[in-house]
């Protein structure tokens, strides 16, 4: 078996469109072309009191006409980042598809954190009202440096971005670094969430809360909030919400942790138009009405913003699809570089 590791997979990115490869998944995803069971989560409490999870995500997708299978295993433990270790880390296994065979092993954590902030920039590009001015986020870990990478890279329209973190120093240090390769834009430092999200053109928190803390009334009318880290937002930044967007209904409606799952489970939110039964709404008036998954919307198949002033809120649950076909496209650059390489050595 194949293995990659993290300078590996880090190499390969280079040479792949996240962008590209997350909107074929929705595509895909769209036309039945895919296979997508619900993830496996164990939880714990280790043995200094930190939470501790390993999440299993299998999936299968096709895109072009070929198959990639595979699963993504990503663990994390709050209490590493005291430890000078990552938070999250795993690997993402490619299957052989007429075998079954593992055929390749490799490292996860930038593949999760690309396909993640992948999906946020598409969704963002979906769904705003012009292109984004100035970009609020909270939390400055892996993914926030992943988001804003390769956001300034494709959007020259961001003039401001402004970053809070619980713990200060790690938004100093991420908006120095960023702000030695993106000079034309003023990087803040923002002493509370509240200053990062105020009026920005899109919000990401990126946070590993699971305590609500972003009310509906920091949010201004035109904004589109892309929940990352699917626990920062109150109940109300989702009822005032003129759209809700999900990337998959069916994972969020199977998870029993995160706020929008808990919600469907109180009968406070309408599934998206084609995951609606007869009887589906329950006695009352559910608080939230999901209008469309991303791949109803890059397929057409829905309308996104309908005014200027909306204020629309993604919730992106996570779909193993993207990991895995961000997996396939490395598994066969890897392959060609091989080739071509020693094509030019005989
Ligand atoms: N939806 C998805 O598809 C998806 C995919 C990958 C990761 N995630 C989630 O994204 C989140 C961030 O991941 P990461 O790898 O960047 O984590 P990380 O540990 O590298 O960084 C998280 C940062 O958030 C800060 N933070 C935590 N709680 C805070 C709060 N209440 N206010 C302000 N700052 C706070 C921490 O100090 C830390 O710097 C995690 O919750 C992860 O589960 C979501």
């Amino acid at each position: 078996m194949l293995e990659l590791t993290r300078e590996d997979v880090a190499g390969l990115l280079g040479k792949v469109d996240l962008v590209d490869v997350v909107r074929e998944v929705f595509l895909a995803h769209a036309s039945d072309r895919t296979v997508l069971p619900e993830e496996s989560c164990l939880r714990w409490t280790n043995d200094q009191g930190e939470s501790c999870r390993s999440l299993n995500m299998p999936g299968l997708v096709e895109i072009d006409g070929r198959r990639t299978a595979g699963t993504k295993i990503i663990n994390a433990s709050l209490g590493n980042p005291d430890r000078g270790l990552p938070r999250a880390g795993g690997i993402v296994l490619l299957f052989d598809i007429t075998t079954a065979r593992l055929v390749c092993s490799m490292d996860a954590a930038h593949i999760s954190a690309g396909r993640t902030a992948a999906v946020s920039v598409l969704a963002a590009e979906l769904l705003w009202a012009r292109p984004a001015r100035s970009i609020g986020l909270v939390g400055a870990g892996a993914l926030a440096e992943a988001h804003l990478d390769l956001a300034l890279r494709r959007w020259q329209s961001v003039r401001e971005v402004r970053l809070h973190d619980q713990v200060l120093e790690r938004a100093v240090r991420l908006t120095e670094r960023l702000g030695d390769t993106f000079r034309t834009v003023a990087f803040h430092v923002a002493s509370t969430a509240e200053q990062a999200v105020r009026e920005a053109d899109l919000v990401i928190p990126v946070t590993t809360t699971t305590t609500g803390y972003i009310p509906a009334d920091w949010i201004a009318p035109g904004t589109v909030t892309v929940n990352v880290s699917l626990d920062d937002l109150l109940p109300d930044a989702f009822t005032v919400a003129d759209q809700v967007i999900v990337d998959d209904w069916s994972l969020v409606a199977a998870d029993t942790t995160r706020l929008l799952g808990r919600m469907h489970r109180s009968g406070d939110v309408l599934p998206p138009p084609r995951h609606r039964t007869a009887g589906a709404a329950g006695h009352r008036a559910p608080a939230v009405e999901v209008a469309a998954e991303l791949c109803d919307l890059i397929s057409g198949a829905a309308t996104g913003r309908r005014s200027a002033e909306d204020r629309i809120v993604v919730n992106p649950f996570g779909m193993s699809l993207h990991d895995v076909a961000v997996a396939g496209k490395l598994y066969h650059e890897h392959h060609e570089h091989l080739t071509i390489t020693s094509t030019t050595s005989t």
